[in-house]
C-alpha cells in the first residue's frame, strides 16, 4: 500500500530478543518483564509499572484494582466522568465492574475531554475521571488533575494511544493514581500485544501485581500491605487474596518492549518531524478541522474532520482516498455512544455531544510511522484537494 495505517517498527534488535529468550527456555513472565517493567517506569519517572498482555488488560486491572483499596475504594453505583470518544475498552471495565458513566463531549480542537463540562458532569456521587489523550495528543491532564483533587477523585489515565507525549515536561500516562499503556502492533511502541500500569502507589502496584496473576500472592514481596504471610509455606504457595484474572504476559514480550524502549526517543522524534509537515500542509485550510495540539503530542496519527459549513462530501474523501491507496480509518472508536454495546452500560451524557458526533459523522485518521512520510503527506494534500471542492 501506498500510505499504510500501521507499519512495523521491530528490526534485528527485537527479533534477537526474541531469539534471547528461545534460547533461555523461560517463555513464560520471568526476568525480561520484570525488567522492561524497571525501565519501562523509569523512563516515565515513575516508581511502580505492572506489564499486562494488552492495554485493554491495564484497563481492566487499573479498575479493578481501585475496588479494592483499604480506603475509600469504589463500589459499583459511582459515577466516572469519561471522553465520548474513547477505545471501547477504555469503558468496559468500568461497566464489568458496575460503575455508571458520565460521558462528557470532547473539544472540538483537542478531541480529548471538555474540560469546561467537568463541572456540569460532577455529581454527589462521582468517584473518578478517566481522561483518555487522544492519538498522541494530551489531554488538559494538568487541569483535570486540579478539579480531581479539589473534588476527591480518582484519576485512571488510559495512555494507551500516547506513549511519551508530554505537557510543561510531564509526560502523560503520569497524571492518574493508575495510568495504562498499549503495546499493540500499531501503537508507539509494539510487542505485538502488550500493555502496562504504571502507578506511584504501593498498595495499588500490589493490588496490580495480584490481579494479574489470578488474585494470588505469589508474586507479591513478604512485607506486602495487602496480607500477612502464613507461617505455612505449603498453604502459601497457593494463597488467594483477590477475584483476580490470568492477564500476564509472555518473556518474548518483555523483551521485544526492552528493545522497542530504548528507540521510542528516536522514534517519537521522527514522528513529530511528520506532524510538524502534516500541520505545515493543512493548518488554516478551512476545509479541515485538524487536531490542535495541547502540550507536546506525540503523534500517533493525523485526524482530520471535514468542516461541516463547508458542504463536503465524506464518501467522495474516502472514495478518492482509497484509489490513491492510502489507509484511513474512524477517529480511534468514534462517539462511544453511538455503539451498541451500550444498551448494557448504566450512563447518561452531559448534553448532546455534537463534537463527538461530529468526529464520528466527518472524521478519519491517516497513520503516522517512524520514517520520513513526505511524499505520502504531499499526496494526502493533493488527493484531499482535488476530492474537497
Ligand atoms: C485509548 C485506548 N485504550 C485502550 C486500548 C486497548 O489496547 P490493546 O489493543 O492493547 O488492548 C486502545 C487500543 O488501541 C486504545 O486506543
Amino acid at each position: 500500500m501506498f500510505y499504510e495505517l500501521t507499519a512495523p517498527t521491530w528490526g534485528d534488535e527485537e527479533i534477537a530478543a526474541l531469539q534471547r529468550v528461545v534460547a533461555s527456555g523461560r517463555f513464560t513472565m520471568a526476568d525480561e518483564v520484570a525488567a522492561f517493567e524497571r525501565e519501562f517506569a523509569a523512563y516515565f519517572d515513575m516508581p511502580y509499572g505492572v506489564m499486562v498482555n494488552s492495554g485493554s488488560s491495564a484497563n481492566l486491572a487499573s479498575v479493578a484494582a481501585l475496588f479494592y483499596k483499604a480506603d475509600r475504594p469504589l463500589v459499583p453505583g459511582d459515577e466516572v466522568i469519561v471522553p465520548a470518544i474513547s477505545w471501547a475498552t477504555t469503558y468496559h471495565p468500568l461497566q464489568q465492574y458496575g460503575l455508571k458513566l458520565r460521558v462528557v463531549d470532547v473539544d472540538l480542537d483537542t478531541l480529548n475531554i471538555d474540560v469546561r463540562q467537568l463541572e456540569t458532569a460532577l455529581t454527589p456521587r462521582t468517584r473518578m475521571i478517566v481522561p483518555v489523550s487522544i492519538l498522541g495528543n494530551p489531554a488538559h491532564l494538568e487541569e483535570i488533575r486540579d478539579f480531581a483533587d479539589h473534588h476527591g477523585l480518582y484519576v485512571f489515565e488510559d495512555n494507551c494511544e500516547s506513549m511519551d507525549a508530554s505537557i510543561n515536561g510531564r509526560k502523560t500516562g503520569t497524571f492518574g493514581e493508575l495510568n495504562s499503556f498499549s503495546f499493540f502492533f500499531s501503537h508507539h511502541i509494539s510487542t505485538m500485544e502488550g500493555g502496562m500500569v504504571l502507578t506511584a502507589d504501593r498498595e495499588l502496584y500490589h493490588l496490580v501485581k495480584s490481579l494479574r496473576a489470578h488474585g494470588w500472592t505469589r508474586d507479591l514481596p513478604a512485607d506486602s500491605p495487602l496480607y500477612k504471610r502464613w507461617p505455612n509455606q505449603h498453604f502459601e504457595q497457593y494463597r488467594f487474596i483477590l477475584p483476580g484474572y490470568n492477564l500476564r504476559p509472555l518473556e518474548f514480550s518483555g523483551a521485544t518492549g526492552r528493545e522497542q524502549l530504548k528507540k521510542l526517543p528516536a522514534m517519537t522524534a521522527v514522528r513529530r518531524q511528520n506532524h510538524a509537515l502534516f500541520r505545515s500542509l493543512f493548518e488554516g485550510d478551512e476545509r479541515f478541522i485538524i487536531q490542535k495540539e495541547h502540550g507536546t503530542s506525540s503523534a500517533f496519527s493525523f485526524t482530520i474532520i471535514l468542516n461541516p459549513a463547508k458542504g463536503l462530501d465524506r464518501e467522495a474523501v474516502f472514495a478518492a482516498l482509497r484509489e490513491a491507496d492510502i489507509g484511513f480509518r474512524v477517529i480511534t472508536g468514534g462517539c462511544f455512544t453511538r455503539h451498541d454495546v451500550v444498551r448494557y452500560y448504566d450512563y447518561e451524557t452531559v448534553g448532546d455531544l455534537p463534537n463527538a458526533n461530529l468526529a464520528h459523522d466527518a472524521g478519519f485518521f491517516v497513520g503516522n510511522h517512524a520514517f520520513d512520510l513526505t511524499p505520502q503527506l504531499q499526496k494526502l494534500r493533493a488527493v484531499l484537494d482535488q476530492a474537497c471542492v
